[in-house]
C-alpha cells in the first residue's frame, strides 16, 4: 500500500484466485496481478449458489495480503443478475452488439437488487478512509448504493468492457438510470479513450452534461473525473513463466508437433511447420468465427501454407448456458470440421480446437512456441491475451502478432504488431501470410516495440495511476488525450 493512501477494497463479480490456477477473464487476471503487489480486501460472488443467497454467510480466504470475501447468489439471482441482464442484455450491448441484446424489465429488477445486496454487504467491512473500487459492469449501481448506505469516501469504479457509442447505449431502457448511478462515483476508469469519449457524449447528448477541462464530466450537481487507464499484466512475472519448466514442456511438446517437414510440393524447399494460435475465451466478441474463415482463406489464396500451417485455437467454454454461446460453440465445431474435412491430409490436420483450461505457465509455453499470435476480437475492451503473447516471447526468435483494430490494446502496441479488420477475410488471410514470411529481423524489431509497451503498460501501473486519481478525487486535473 502506498504511504498515506486508505486500503484498497476491490469489488468484482468473480474474485481470484490469486495463484496460477487456469482461469480464463481478463478481470481477474488484471486485479489479482495488482492486489496481489498491494494488499487489500476483495470482495464479490463466491461462484456458488445457495438458497440464502445473498443473504448467505459470509466467507474469507487471506491469501498474499489480500483477503478475499465472497457470498453466494440465489438461483434466481444467478439467473437474473448474471446470465440475464448482465449477460443478456448489458454485454452484448456494450460490445456493439444490439442485434443479440435482450431486456426485460424481471432481470432488470433482479440486477438493481443484487447491487443493492452486495452494496449492504461489504459497507460494514468498510472502514472510513478505504479507497473502494469497484469493477466491471455487474455492477453499475453499487456505488450510488453504497452511497445510500452512507459510505462517505472515496468509489471509484473500472470497466473492463468498450463503452458503446450513445446512440447503441441509449437502446438500453435503463441507460440514464445507469449513467446516473455511475456518477455516485468520484472517477469512472476505461480501458481507451474512445470509451471513454462516448461516456462522455452519452453525458452530454442525453442527460445535459458538460465536459469540463481535465478529463472531468459534470451533470446536473455532480462532477466526476472519467478517463481511460488501460489495463496491463505483470509483465516480468509473466516472462518467468514463460521460462519455467512448466512452460518449456508445453513449449516442447509444440515443437515435436511442428518439426515435421511439409509435404507440400508447393512449400519452400526445407519448410517446417509454424504454429499459429488463437487463445480466447469461447465468446462471439471475440471474432473466432471470422479467424476461421481467414484461415481458410490463407490456405485457399496461398496454397504453399499447407501442410506447413498449423491453427491451434484454445478456446475455453464461457457463459455455456446461454444460447449465442451454445449456437456460437455448434457453429465453431462445425466450421473447424468442414475446414479440417475440406484440407486435412494423412500427415497434417489444419486446425485444432481445445475448450480446456491451461496454467498460466502452459499457456506462456504455448505462446513461445508459437510463429504467430491472432487475436481478432471484433471489439474487446483490452485484450490480456495479445499482451501475454509479447511477454512470453524470446528475444532471440519472436513470434508476430496479428491484432484486430477494434481490440483496445491496438492503442498500445499498433507500431509492433500487424492491425488486420477482422470482418475482412482476405485482410486477415493476407496478414497471415505476412505474418507466417516475416524474416527474424523484423520480428525482432517489432517485438521490442511491444515489449516496451507491455513492460511499461504493466496491471501495478494500472492500479497505481488508477488510486492516484482516485485519492486526488476532484483534484485531479490533466490535460485530455488527443482527439
Ligand atoms: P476476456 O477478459 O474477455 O476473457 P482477455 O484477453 O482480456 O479477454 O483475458 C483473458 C484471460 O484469460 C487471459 O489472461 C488468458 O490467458 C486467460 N485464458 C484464456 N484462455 C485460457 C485457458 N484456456 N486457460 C487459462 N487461462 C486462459
Ligand atoms: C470479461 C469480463 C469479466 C469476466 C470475464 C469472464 O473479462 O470483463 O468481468 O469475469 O470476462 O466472464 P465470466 O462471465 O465467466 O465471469
Amino acid at each position: 500500500m502506498a504511504e498515506g493512501q486508505g486500503r484498497l477494497v476491490a469489488i468484482s463479480n468473480r474474485v481470484g484466485p490469486l495463484n496460477d490456477e487456469g482461469k480464463a477473464g481478463g478481470l481477474a487476471v488484471g486485479l489479482s496481478d495488482a492486489l496481489k503487489r498491494r494488499g487489500g480486501l476483495w470482495f464479490g460472488w463466491s461462484g456458488e449458489t445457495s438458497e440464502k443467497g445473498t443473504f448467505c454467510e459470509l466467507k474469507t480466504e487471506v491469501q498474499d495480503h489480500v483477503s478475499m470475501t465472497t457470498i453466494d447468489m440465489s438461483a434466481e439471482e444467478l439467473e437474473g443478475f448474471y446470465f440475464g441482464y448482465s449477460n443478456r442484455s448489458l454485454w452484448p450491448l456494450l460490445h456493439y452488439r444490439l442485434d443479440l441484446a435482450e431486456f426485460d424489465r424481471q432481470s432488470d429488477r433482479i440486477y438493481r437488487s443484487v447491487n443493492q445486496r452486495f452494496a449492504s454487504r461489504v459497507m460494514p467491512l468498510l472502514e472510513e478512509d478505504d479507497l473502494v473500487w469497484v469493477h466491471d459492469y455487474h455492477f453499475f449501481y453499487l456505488g450510488s448504493e453504497l452511497r445510500q448506505c452512507g459510505f462517505k469516501g472515496r468509489i471509484g469504479y473500472f470497466l473492463h468492457i468498450p463503452f458503446c457509442p450513445p446512440e447503441i447505449f441509449s437502446a438500453l431502457p435503463a441507460s440514464h438510470d445507469i449513467v446516473r448511478a455511475l456518477l455516485a462515483y468520484d472517477v469512472i476508469g476505461f480501458q481507451t479513450d474512445t470509451d471513454r469519449r462516448n461516456f462522455v457524449a452519452f453525458c452530454i447528448r442525453e442527460l445535459g452534461g458538460e465536459k469540463l477541462s481535465g478529463q472531468r464530466v459534470r451533470v446536473g450537481d455532480r462532477t466526476v473525473v472519467a478517463r481511460a487507464f488501460p489495463i496491463g499484466i505483470d509483465a516480468q512475472g509473466y516472462a518467468r513463466f514463460a521460462v519455467s519448466p512448466e512452460a518449456g514442456e508445453h513449449e516442447e511438446m509444440l515443437h515435436d508437433l511442428t518439426r515435421v517437414r511439409t509435404s507440400n510440393p508447393d512449400a519452400d524447399g526445407d519448410a517446417w511447420r509454424k504454429l499459429i494460435v488463437g487463445v480466447d475465451r469461447m465468446d462471439y466478441s471475440k471474432g473466432l468465427l471470422e479467424r476461421f474463415r481467414g484461415f481458410e482463406r490463407l490456405l485457399e489464396d496461398y496454397p504453399e501454407n499447407r501442410g506447413s500451417a498449423q491453427f491451434l485455437q484454445v478456446a475455453p467454454l464461457s457463459r455455456s448456458e446461454l444460447d449465442a454461446y451454445v449456437e456460437l460453440r455448434r457453429e465453431l465445431e462445425e466450421m473447424a470440421g468442414h475446414i479440417n474435412g475440406r484440407f486435412a491430409t494423412l500427415d497434417w490436420t489444419p486446425l485444432q480446437i481445445m475448450t480446456r483450461g491451461f496454467t498460466r505457465r502452459a499457456l506462456a509455453g504455448i505462446y513461445r512456441a508459437a510463429r504467430v499470435c491472432l487475436v481478432t476480437p471484433l471489439r474487446d475492451g483490452m485484450n490480456l491475451v495479445a499482451k501475454e503473447f509479447v511477454a512470453a516471447q524470446d528475444a532471440e526468435d519472436p513470434g508476430v502478432l496479428v491484432l484486430s483494430r477494434f481490440a483496445g490494446a491496438r492503442a498500445e502496441l499498433e507500431a509492433g504488431c500487424i492491425i488486420v479488420n477482422p470482418y475482412n477475410t482476405d485482410d486477415v488471410a493476407g496478414a497471415l501470410q505476412r505474418a507466417l514470411n516475416m524474416p527474424l529481423e523484423e520480428r525482432q524489431r517489432r517485438w521490442e516495440i511491444m515489449r516496451e509497451a507491455v513492460f511499461s503498460g504493466t496491471a501495478a501501473h494500472w492500479c497505481d495511476s488508477f488510486i492516484d486519481a482516485l485519492a486526488r478525487g476532484a483534484d485531479f486535473d490533466e490535460p485530455e488525450a488527443s482527439e
